[in-house]
This record gives C-alpha cells, sequence and structure tokens, in this order.
C-alpha cells in the first residue's frame, strides 16, 4: 500500500514525476465512481478545497468529515473509523494534531492515507511549494531556499523536498525554535542538511527563494504570547528580501499573519507568488492522488 506522509515518502524520481503530472490539467480519471475521504481535525482554507477540487478533476467524490462528526478516539478508535472510511472510499487523507494518528491510520488502512498536515510535516503543501519554484527557475539543482522563522511542519515537508531537487536549504530561526538533533538525523536521512544561521539577513544573502509561515502554529495557541516575543525581528520585509538575489521569490503556505511574519508590501509585492502557490495546491494535490491510485499500466500510458 502507497501512503504518503511525508515528501520522501516518494523517491526523488517520484518526486520529480509527481510534479510534472501537476503541470497537466488533465489526468486519466482514477477516481470515476469512487470517494475521497477528507477527515480534518483542524481548520483549512487552502488544503480542503484544493483536495476537493483534485478529486472531482480526477472523477470521483470527495466528502470532507470533521473531527467533530466521527470523534477519532472520543467516539470510535482511530483504526475503526480508518476500516470504516476504507469501506466507502479509495483514498483517506487526514490532517491531524498528531502525527502519530496518520501512522496509526497507515497500520490498519486498505487503501492510500495522505497527510493533509499534522504537527511534523505537511508534504502536499511541500508539493506545491516546489512546483511553484520549478515553475519559476526550472531546474532547482543548485538553487538556494532560506526559510525564515519557526522549522515546523511546513519548514521539514519543504526542506526535505528542496534538498530532494538539488536546493541548498538555509534556515534561520530563533534560537529555541531551531531544529532538534533528532529532527536534523531525520532530515539527514532524506539527504537534507540544512544550514543553520542566527541572523535572517545571512540566511536570505543572495537566495533564490524566501519563506516563512506563521509563528504559532495551529494547536500551539497557548504559546502564541511566549512564540510573539520570542519572534520579534523575524519578520520578511522589504529591508530582508532586498538582501535576497534581485530576481528572489518569496513564498508562502497561507494563511499569512500581516504584519507579524511577513509584511504587506511583501506579500503584495512584485516578487511574491503566494496565490499561484495557493493554486498549485490543486494541481499538486491532483497529480499526488492520480499517481498514488493509477496503475503501472495507466502510468506507463501518460508517459
Ligand atoms: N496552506 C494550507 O495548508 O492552508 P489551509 O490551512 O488553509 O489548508
Ligand atoms: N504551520 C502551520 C501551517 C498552516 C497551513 C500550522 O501547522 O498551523
Amino acid at each position: 500500500m502507497n501512503h504518503f506522509l511525508e515528501i520522501d515518502d516518494l523517491t526523488p524520481t517520484e518526486l520529480r514525476s509527481v510534479l510534472a503530472l501537476a503541470q497537466r490539467a488533465e489526468l486519466p480519471p482514477v477516481l470515476a465512481g469512487r470517494g475521497a475521504a477528507l477527515v480534518f481535525e483542524k481548520p483549512s482554507a487552502r488544503t480542503r478545497n484544493a483536495t476537493e477540487m483534485a478529486v472531482v478533476q480526477l472523477g470521483g467524490h470527495p466528502i470532507t468529515i470533521r473531527n467533530d462528526e466521527i470523534g477519532l478516539d472520543v467516539r470510535e478508535s482511530v483504526e475503526d473509523v480508518t476500516r470504516t472510511l476504507g469501506c466507502f472510499h479509495a483514498v483517506l487523507a487526514a490532517r491531524v494534531f498528531s502525527h502519530r494518528t496518520l501512522e496509526r491510520m497507515t497500520t490498519v488502512s486498505n487503501v492510500p492515507v495522505v497527510n493533509l498536515l499534522s504537527d511534523v510535516a505537511h508534504p502536499m503543501q511541500a508539493l506545491a511549494d516546489l512546483l511553484t519554484i520549478q515553475q519559476e527557475f526550472g531546474d532547482l539543482q543548485g538553487r538556494s531556499l532560506a526559510w525564515i522563522g519557526d522549522t515546523n511542519n511546513v519548514c521539514r515537508s519543504l526542506t526535505i523536498g528542496a534538498s530532494m531537487l538539488g536546493m541548498h536549504v538555509r534556515v534561520a530561526p530563533p534560537p529555541q525554535y531551531e531544529f532538534t538533533d533528532e529532527e536534523l538525523d531525520r532530515l539527514a536521512l532524506a539527504g537534507a542538511t540544512p544550514q543553520t544561521y542566527a541572523r535572517p539577513e545571512d540566511a536570505v544573502a543572495g537566495a533564490d527563494v524566501v519563506s516563512t509561515d506563521t509563528w504559532v502554529s495551529m494547536g500551539q495557541e497557548n504559546e502564541a504570547g511566549e512564540r510573539h516575543s520570542d519572534f520579534e525581528g523575524y519578520s520578511v520585509d522589504d529591508r530582508l528580501m532586498g538582501t535576497a538575489a534581485p530576481h528572489a521569490i518569496f513564498l508562502h503556505c497561507l494563511p499569512a499573519h500581516r504584519g507579524e511574519e511577513v509584511t504587506d508590501a511583501v506579500l503584495d509585492g512584485a516578487q511574491s507568488r503566494v496565490w499561484r502557490q495557493a493554486e498549485n495546491r490543486m494541481h499538486t494535490a491532483r497529480a499526488l492522488l492520480w499517481f498514488l491510485l493509477a496503475t503501472s499500466e495507466q502510468k506507463e500510458a501518460v508517459r
């Protein structure tokens, strides 16, 4: 069974194939007459809409299910919910608080499980980010990506994915938000060796891509006060963008907190690609689902 919990569940060759498939407006309807369960323990605008539309474009029927309807581990165990949804659907995609919930799903699921964001990873976002960078620069080998702020779920998946395509990744988090040794070991397993910088301007110097994310991820709301003070000085503004390469682009997975991790001027400025990046969530979701569900004969036919 093919599951997709982190971006390196694909090989680098498969990742390149998925990104190439994402450029095709149409793919054979592998979900015709079949369902896709989309489970959400947390809110979503882009992920829900992008994934629902991707399922429709593949001929399938998406059913979005909020956790207050199914009560994971409250009304019924994660395993029994997984077994139940597998009776009706060809794929189970879920946005969860704990990555462990996705791992538990994979132990009993008879259909592919897809991570729509966990505390650990956001690989569907990384696919869209990488497609956006590719559309700008073509081959990513040797290009550089600077990540400013929290080394969170989005940062981890993007670091792995960008490294798989030959990019150099530099991160500039506040000291207590750096990758842990355990996380660095996990990244190294995927071939990712990000360089950590103390000052955002050193990470951004000459970079091709500058990216950031919220200072307070979903589930960290009780740390908001402390985080807002710890991340002071880690905003992406015009001054910081001015130290990147002249052709640099700005990315943000969104939702953005204007005036915190990014200024209006950068988010709405000429270097920003955030709306293309958001749209790419749908194109990459379509490609990834197709890749997981197509038979080898179908894959051969679209080569
Ligand atoms: N980027 C992203 O995952 O957005 P949503 O939380 O709106 O789905
Ligand atoms: N890091 C953020 C991403 C939101 C799409 C979070 O986990 O809330």
